[in-house]
């Protein structure tokens, strides 16, 4: 039986590339977007892959939706958390709103999803989290309070679950992209990404979304039952944590 693979920001960016590879391994792949359904809707017909649409920043729409996931498809094996947004913004200019926004569907997430399959996973003795944090997590970015703190929240939420599981064959890691080429990154300023970005990669360019989903995979596999809560690093050279 294949397993059954759960990407939330499944159809953009990283996200989409994370469920094409779970596919090409083999996977039952559903991929959950919130807002842009014109992009759901080519993804689904470009690729096959299910798609679902729900708000990770609340816990009910992440009940629902992984309870039609796993009636459609089966229990969720592999659960990869990668929804994620920014609100860029010097803390002294940041309001309310762009601090909740990024903290509740980045960080809150983790506990909106992972709750609603732990139960399943412990029962069954298999299951793999992967957590989609970030470089900026790792090592804080200007303009990126919020941002930066929901992702380091996300490592410890990982070092946390990962001992939970340990008994019950569930692993729970995070990978940490560096800037990877997504419409995420193409949205800063042209300037600030030249000027104070690239020259900080030593590689001397962005990642692609496809060396990321490699990670995950790498991560999500029967036989990677040894590595939990690890923080798996991809980015270039720009911080060695
Ligand atoms: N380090 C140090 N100083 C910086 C800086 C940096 N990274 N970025 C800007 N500054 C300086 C500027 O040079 C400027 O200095 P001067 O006034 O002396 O010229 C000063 O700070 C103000 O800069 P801005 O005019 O840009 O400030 P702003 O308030 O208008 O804009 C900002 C702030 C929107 C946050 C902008 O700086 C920015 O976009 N920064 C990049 C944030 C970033 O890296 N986001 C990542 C998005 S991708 C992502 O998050 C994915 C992932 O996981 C990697």
């Amino acid at each position: 039986m294949p397993r059954v693979a759960l990407v939330t920001g499944g159809t953009r960016g990283i996200g989409a590339a994370i469920s094409k590879t779970l596919k090409t391994a083999g996977y039952k792949v559903a991929a959950a977007y919130h807002g842009n359904d014109e992009a759901a809707q080519k993804f689904k017909a470009e690729t096959g892959i299910a798609v679902y649409k729900w708000d990770v920043s609340s816990f009910e729409a992440c009940a629902a939706g992984v309870k039609q996931v796993e009636a459609d498809l089966g229990p969720v094996d592999v659960l990869v958390n990668n929804a994620g947004i920014t609100r860029d913004a010097q803390l002294h200019r940041m309001k309310p709103e762009q601090w909740t926004a990024v903290i509740n569907t980045n960080l809150g997430s983790l506990f909106n999803m992972s709750r609603n399959v732990i139960e399943g996973m412990r029962a069954r003795k298999f299951g793999r989290i992967i957590n989609i944090s970030s470089i900026n997590g790792q090592k804080g970015q200007f303009g990126q309070t919020n941002y930066s703190a929901s992702k380091a929240g996300e490592i410890g939420f990982t070092k946390a679950l990962a001992q939970e599981g340990a008994r019950l064959g569930i692993t729970v890691n995070a990978v940490c992209p560096g800037y990877i080429a997504t419409e995420m990154v193409k949205a800063m300023s042209q300037e600030v990404l030249e000027t104070k970005v690239l020259p900080q990669i030593p590689i001397g360019r962005l990642g692609e979304p496809e060396e990321i989903a490699r990670c995950v995979v790498f991560l999500a596999a029967d036989d990677a039952g040894l590595i939990t809560g690890s923080t798996l690093t991809a980015n270039g050279g720009q911080y060695i944590a």
